[in-house]
């Protein structure tokens, strides 16, 4: 399995109001999704990261919503978007089927200072590194797990997860001249942040039975591979294949017909275009990727968005 990733990480004291949970609904369409007026972002960068399509997500998104639903969180970029502009006041139900991604994400939600403390204790140094990849990281607590799992992600080539067939993680190391590897004030804010969400390991489908009338789900899937046709099958370095983009075709066509908000996004592959051409809108983004893109003399590829 590949996952990996683009994105930061930052602070802003201004995210510290005492009254995350008390926020006022602003996602009521009086006020647009633009404003970004409170510094929290991912704490891993993740293949696929969202940061860069924030704007076109933002304006696809519904403008009035009740609960959050991100079944393939991954670093969980538009969930830290939303919860920056107060746009969550019914709370986010948060999943992925990476095991360590999810317990990090409770580890840093309900142990934010553990993490802290330990990713801060973490010297950047390849034999240091070398040893952290190899640690039994699954017998550790959540926020054992999620300091692991921050350190390796900020050290290592590339922002690359990938694990070898017994679960190992496998990167080399990045030899980065000065990454940012504990950032305490973003961390602190994305544990405010994460404070109300449901966060759970389990298939995307599982949202299916869980989203209600008036919920917005974004779906972010790893991604169909650009030369993809309708006689692609099965394999995927994410073990994503066809019938997992059936299979979702097929949930978000339940749940737009169940009156749940729905936005997706993938590839500008033709298969794409051709699984969603029934019952959808489909809007093309153009977006700077530096992993696993093809560039167009410009740096820049087409991206789809469904709704
Ligand atoms: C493209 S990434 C999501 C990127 C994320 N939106 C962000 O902004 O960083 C896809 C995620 O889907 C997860 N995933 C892959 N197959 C899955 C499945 N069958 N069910 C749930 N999650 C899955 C991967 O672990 C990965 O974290």
């Amino acid at each position: 399995m590949m996952r990996a990733a683009l994105a930061s990480t930052g602070s802003d004291l201004r995210f510290q109001r005492p009254s995350f949970i008390a926020t006022p609904p602003v996602n009521d369409g009086a006020r647009p999704i633009t404003q970004d007026d409170e510094a929290v972002r991912p704490f891993l960068k993740w293949v696929g990261g969202k940061r860069a399509i924030l704007p076109a997500l933002s304006a696809h998104a519904p403008r009035a919503f009740r609960r959050y639903h991100e079944p393939f969180v991954g670093g969980g970029a538009l969930f830290f978007h939303l919860s920056r502009l107060g746009s969550l006041p019914h709370g986010a139900a948060l999943s992925d089927n990476n095991e360590r991604l999810v317990r990090a994400y409770k580890g840093v939600r309900d142990r934010v200072e553990d993490v802290i403390r330990h990713v801060g204790s973490y010297p950047h140094d390849k034999t240091f590194y070398l040893e952290m990849r190899d640690r039994p990281v699954d017998s550790f607590s959540d926020a054992e797990v999620a300091a692991w799992l921050i350190y390796v992600n900020r050290t290592e080539y590339n922002g690359l997860y990938h694990v070898n067939q017994q679960n190992r993680f496998n990167v080399p190391f990045g030899d980065y001249e000065n990454p940012r590897i504990c950032d305490p004030e973003n961390l602190r804010a994305c544990s405010r942040a994460l404070s109300r969400a449901d966060i759970r390991c389990e298939p995307f489908d599982v949202v299916a039975e869980r989203a209600e009338r008036g919920d917005f789900v974004y779906f972010d899937p790893p991604y169909v591979p650009l030369s993809s046709t309708s006689s692609f099958t099965s394999y995927t370095a994410s073990g994503f294949g066809l019938s997992h983009q059936q299979k979702l075709v097929a949930v978000a066509r339940s749940l737009k017909a169940r009156g749940v908000h729905v936005l997706l996004s993938n590839s500008s592959a033709p298969l794409v275009r051709e699984l969603y051409k029934d019952g959808f809108s489909t809007h093309e983004v153009r977006v700077a990727r530096s992993v696993n893109s093809r560039g167009d003399g410009r740096g820049k590829i087409v991206e789809l968005l469904m709704k």
